[in-house]
């Protein structure tokens, strides 16, 4: 006998009706059910945030959330950034221009945390960019560039919303 539910997700607008184990990870769903593999697996314990998605705006260690809590919940990932096929997001185009990642294993978790937190505080400065990326980790860019290009989004994003 089958232990699968049904569940329904909103990823990124669109609709995914898919079965899953009650303890599938919303991570796991998201990449194997969905096929949206740009969520990262680092640790699978809640510590590296590769695997950060927005869930209705709050950014969540996917690894750590079950699938079924997610249900009719609004989920945005790493593919849902950019506005269409032909640009960017602040927060990725700020990462490209400043060198924001060296292997990018970590950059989709970083990305969609420093997006959700630039587009509901546009007011960010340094010292709460610094504590918000603290969140998660990386082994390749020392945060530097990280942290210059969240600022760099920021002030792009502040520049959008004056015009
Ligand atoms: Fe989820 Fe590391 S993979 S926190
Ligand atoms: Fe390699 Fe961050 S760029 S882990």
């Amino acid at each position: 006998m089958s232990s699968r539910v049904p569940l329904r997700l909103y990823v990124n607008g669109d609709r995914h009706d898919i079965e899953v184990e009650p303890r599938r990870t919303l991570a796991d769903a998201l990449r194997e059910d969905c096929g949206l593999t740009g969520t990262h697996l680092g640790c699978e314990h809640g510590v590296c945030g590769a695997c950060t998605v927005l869930v209705d705006g709050q950014p969540v260690r996917s690894c750590l959330m079950f699938a079924v809590q997610a249900e009719d919940a609004s989920v945005r990932t790493v593919e849902g950034l950019a506005p269409d096929d032909d640009r960017m997001h602040p927060v990725q185009q700020a990462f490209w221009e400043n060198h924001g990642l060296q292997c990018g294993f970590c950059t989709p978790g970083f990305l969609v945390l420093a997006a959700g937190h630039l587009e509901t505080h546009p007011d960010a400065g340094e010292e709460e960019l610094r504590e918000v990326l603290s969140s998660n980790l990386c082994r390749c860019t020392g945060y530097q560039n990280i942290l210059k290009a969240t600022m760099c989004a920021a002030r792009a994003m502040r520049k959008e919303l004056d015009a």
